[in-house]
């Protein structure tokens, strides 16, 4: 054949392919969740999360040097509530002295450059395993009292150090009431990083179980999207934008790719997807049955996550993936 253009030119050797890829990982594309648990010298694995673990705040703060020295510049914190300090009203979430602020304190100090993140939403210290106050009666998650609670919570981990809060609750008017909480008690650098389009999704699955946290109840519908919509991830994207959002995140990550995309073609504002715990156990199982090559599975995902417009990705694989670059 005389062909006047050969397309296979371009990918006939590792080098022409290295200097051609469009997208490349690097380890500040990465943000590690983190789950703190109450103890000392803890180190539990979660179980439908094979190789992640659950950990006191001692055993945290090596793990956070060590990723720290590995180039990760971010955590996201997580913490297992105990469950006699659960109730409605998720008091505990604000306590100065609390599982969490002692944790935003403790990872301050001992990596003080670290971006550091904590999850707002009242799943771990609910009674119903919901992300907001709960009218038992009705059996709602009534917006506007959540919305109260988690300017608290916010308002207590900005003062015990973080650096972005991370709204994963989805309730409405949320982002606009943080930014200007922040502003009128001193905390005008705490950026937000809100999970903008967050969907009703099974992938959270073993998250839940890591936790503890699996609602009591129902599900997470009234609040979280319907995984059927796109163009309403854009209605909650322009509300963050308008409320002070500083990052939008999408999650999950590998079934939303178009989502991404989407948000990224319509922001100016930097885009971050949350690659979830199902999404992680996944590629798991299937590599311990050996019917995936885990290390190419990881670097497949991730890459595909930030080609479909992610600037940062939150993933349970955040050390394999650097370990593998
Ligand atoms: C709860 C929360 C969830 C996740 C992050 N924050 C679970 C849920 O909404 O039920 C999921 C993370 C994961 O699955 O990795 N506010």
């Amino acid at each position: 054949m005389i062909l006047q253009r050969r397309n296979r030119i371009n990918r006939s050797s590792a080098a022409i392919r290295s200097m051609l890829a469009e997208t490349v990982l690097t380890p500040s594309d990465f943000i590690l969740p983190i789950f703190v648990t109450e103890g000392e010298g803890i180190e539990e694995e979660i179980i439908s999360m094979p190789g992640y673990y659950r950990r006191s705040i001692d055993k945290t703060i090596e793990e956070v040097k060590e990723i720290w020295s590995m180039g990760i510049k971010s955590v996201l914190l997580f913490i297992k509530c105990s469950d006699h300090l659960k109730d409605n009203t998720g008091k505990e979430s604000w306590n100065p002295d609390g599982l969490m602020q002692t944790a935003i304190k403790a990872i301050k100090d001992a990596v003080p450059g670290i971006v550091l993140m904590t999850d707002v939403a009242l799943d771990p210290y609910s009674i119903y395993g919901h992300d907001g106050i709960v009218d038992p009666d009705k059996g709602i998650i009534v917006n506007d009292a959540t919305v109260e609670a988690l300017t608290r919570m916010s308002l207590s981990h900005a003062a015990a150090g973080a650096d972005f809060i991370a709204p994963s609750d989805m309730m409405d008017g949320r982002i606009g009431a943080f930014r200007r909480a922040l502003e009128e008690n001193g905390h005008s650098n705490v950026g937000i990083m809100s999970y903008t389009a967050k969907y009703a999704s099974c992938f959270y699955g073993p998250f839940r179980d890591a936790l503890d946290s699996a609602p009591g109840f129902g599900d997470k519908k009234t609040y979280q999207m319907n995984y059927a919509n796109r163009v309403e991830a854009l209605n909650e994207l322009y509300n963050d934008e308008a409320e002070g959002a500083d990052i939008v995140m999408i999650k999950p990550a590998m079934a939303y790719l178009d989502i991404i995309r989407e948000i990224k073609n319509t922001t100016t504002l930097p885009v971050s997807a949350y690659h979830v715990s199902g999404e992680y156990s996944m590629i798991k199982a299937a590599a311990e049955r050996g019917w995936l090559d885990e290390d190419k599975a990881i670097i497949e995902s991730l890459t595909a996550i930030k080609r479909a417009g992610a600037d940062l990705i939150a993933t349970y694989f955040a050390k394999d993936a650097v370990k593998l670059l």
